[in-house]
């Protein structure tokens, strides 16, 4: 299977067994995304869902979360029926040996296949049992004609030996290719995009490489702070929560090769490669590439907004960062030399997810004193939210007597340009898995090279002198990250 979907299989009746289904990932993401497929006519009427967790919730109070969850769906009515609840320990075996017969029940109901996808939605520290018990309940087996999946959620592991340790034990029950691990930024209509920029076109690939490319800096930046997920994010932190994976999923898009063909294997060999390529910094080098923050109070849109450590569920003294900037090297022919710059925080003054490719300046400038005083480098900027567009930035002369030139933007917007709706990242993700689409999601070697890059960071933050920047919220970090790009002759480009 490729990202080329022209030739899509329709989806036979199946089955998504949703294990957290009481937790918010299933309301907010999974129970809309399924709506939203039946409303887009992508699933046929005999797929089922099948929700389990310990609530007492039965198969009305699942029934009432799923019309909560999924307001405004239109053919509620058709579907509601197919919505199945079982109360259940994922620790203990019977709970397997329950749901093994409900779908046996459900398949010969509706006169299916057994096409099952179990989507593990629940705490990561169950992923490891409740594969080992859908192993020895027979759950877990693919049979001859149909299939048995399994979705899991980050994180994969918490470093590079217990993401190992998850791959070994889920190896256990589950091959690989029945393994769908989500990062859901590949879902994303922009970040699919890139393959095809890069791609499709003459004009961007030649330019991209070490003798044009100055820098490349990729910014995820998020507005909100931890609202109620304190407790996760204390043991989480920017590190794991978004350089680790979605961060590096970014960056291996941006900077691999071509790959052979648009499928699943030949995309994800060339990820490995450029992962693999990235210079790994023994633990004392850290600290001169890695800044390290936390914010205090302050103002965004005119609100104050409370400190990191006066937030719910956090530790007044709390170490974790809030914020990361990283200066990275890729050590191959066609990046070495170029800094790759990433930085990633909470209670930034905006919302904005983007990579900028900055070009090298023209090499000389025949343009009289300083008429040309206003041109900053060229860039390509490739934004993925909140909007999704592509920008180019140049020089161009302003109007009138004088001759001065000034940076400006040819814009593409996606919302602009296309009449078809993007996909929701859930919605295309859920779809690929139910069809074996494994192209959007990453494999077992992927996981543990981006745990292998972050690892001498996660080893030097533990050291307690290892300097935590305070910064205010509503800006874009500590002036240190700043001084982390001006020490190279570089600066962070802002929207
Ligand atoms: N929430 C997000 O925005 C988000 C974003 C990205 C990734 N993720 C990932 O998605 C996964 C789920 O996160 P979440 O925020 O939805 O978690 P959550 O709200 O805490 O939900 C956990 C679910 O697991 C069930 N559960 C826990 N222990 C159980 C047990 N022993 N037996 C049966 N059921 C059990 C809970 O059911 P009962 O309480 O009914 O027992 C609940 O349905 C995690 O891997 C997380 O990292 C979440």
């Amino acid at each position: 299977m490729s990202l080329q979907r022209q030739h899509r299989r329709k989806i036979e009746g199946s089955t998504l067994i949703i294990f957290g289904a009481s937790g918010d990932l299933t309301s907010r993401k999974i129970l809309p995304a399924i709506a939203s497929l039946w409303d887009q006519d992508q699933l046929p009427d005999e797929f089922s869902v099948v929700g389990v967790a310990r609530s007492p919730l039965g198969n009305e109070g699942f029934r009432k979360l799923v019309m909560s969850s999924a307001a405004g769906w239109e053919s509620a009515a058709n579907y509601l029926e197919n919505f199945h609840y079982l109360q259940g320990d994922y620790t203990s075996i019977s709970t397997y040996q329950s749901l093994a017969k409900l779908l046996d029940s459900i398949e010969q109901g509706r006169q299916t296949g057994k096409s099952r996808l179990f989507y593990l939605a629940t705490i990561p520290d169950l992923f490891g049992k409740i594969s080992s018990f859908l192993g020895e309940s027979g759950l877990s087996q693919n049979g001859a004609s149909d299939s048995t999946r399994i979705i899991i959620e980050k994180p994969f592991g918490d470093d590079t030996q217990s993401a190992q340790q998850l791959n070994d034990g889920m190896h256990r029950s589950f091959s690989e290719e029945q393994i769908f691990r989500i990062d859901h930024y590949l879902g994303k209509e922009t970040v699919q995009n890139l393959l095809a920029l890069r791609f499709s076109n003459a004009v961007f690939e030649p330019v991209w490489n070490r003798n044009y490319v100055n820098n490349v800096q990729i910014t995820v930046a998020e507005q909100l702070g931890v609202g109620h997920r304190g407790n996760f994010y204390e043991h989480a932190g920017a590190l794991k929560d978004i350089i680790q994976n979605h961060m590096l999923q970014v960056l291996s898009l941006v900077l691999m090769e071509a790959p052979a063909t648009m499928t699943a294997d030949s995309i994800q060999n060339e990820k490995v490669k450029v992962l693999s390529s990235v210079e790994i910094p023994p633990v004392q080098d850290v600290v001169s590439r890695t800044v390290r923050g936390q914010y205090f109070n302050g103002v965004i849109n005119s609100d104050e907004v409370r400190g990191y450590r006066e937030e719910q569920n956090i530790s007044p003294d709390s170490k974790t960062e809030t914020f990361v900037a990283m200066r990275l090297a890729v050590d191959n022919w066609r990046w070495a030399g170029v800094p790759i710059f990433i930085r990633t925080g909470k209670r930034m003054p905006k919302r904005e997810t983007q990579v900028v490719m900055e070009f090298n300046r023209a090499p000389h400038l025949p343009f009289a004193g300083n008429s040309a005083r206003q041109l900053g480098p060229n860039r390509l900027i490739l934004r993925i939210q909140p909007e999704e567009e592509i920008k180019l930035v140049f020089g161009a002369k302003v109007p009138g007597q004088d001759y001065n030139i000034r940076s400006v933007a040819m814009n593409f917007s996606y919302a602009n340009t296309f009449r078809e709706a993007s996909w929701d990242a859930y919605e295309r993700l859920i779809l690929d898995a139910l069809l074996g689409d494994r192209t959007l999601f990453l494999r077992s070697d992927e996981v543990t090279k981006a745990w292998e890059i972050v690892e001498p960071v996660q080893q030097a933050f533990a050291d307690p002198d290892f300097p935590l920047y305070p910064y205010a919220a509503g800006t874009y970090g500590p002036k240190e990250s700043n001084k982390l790009l001006q020490s190279t002759g570089h600066y962070w480009h802002n929207s």
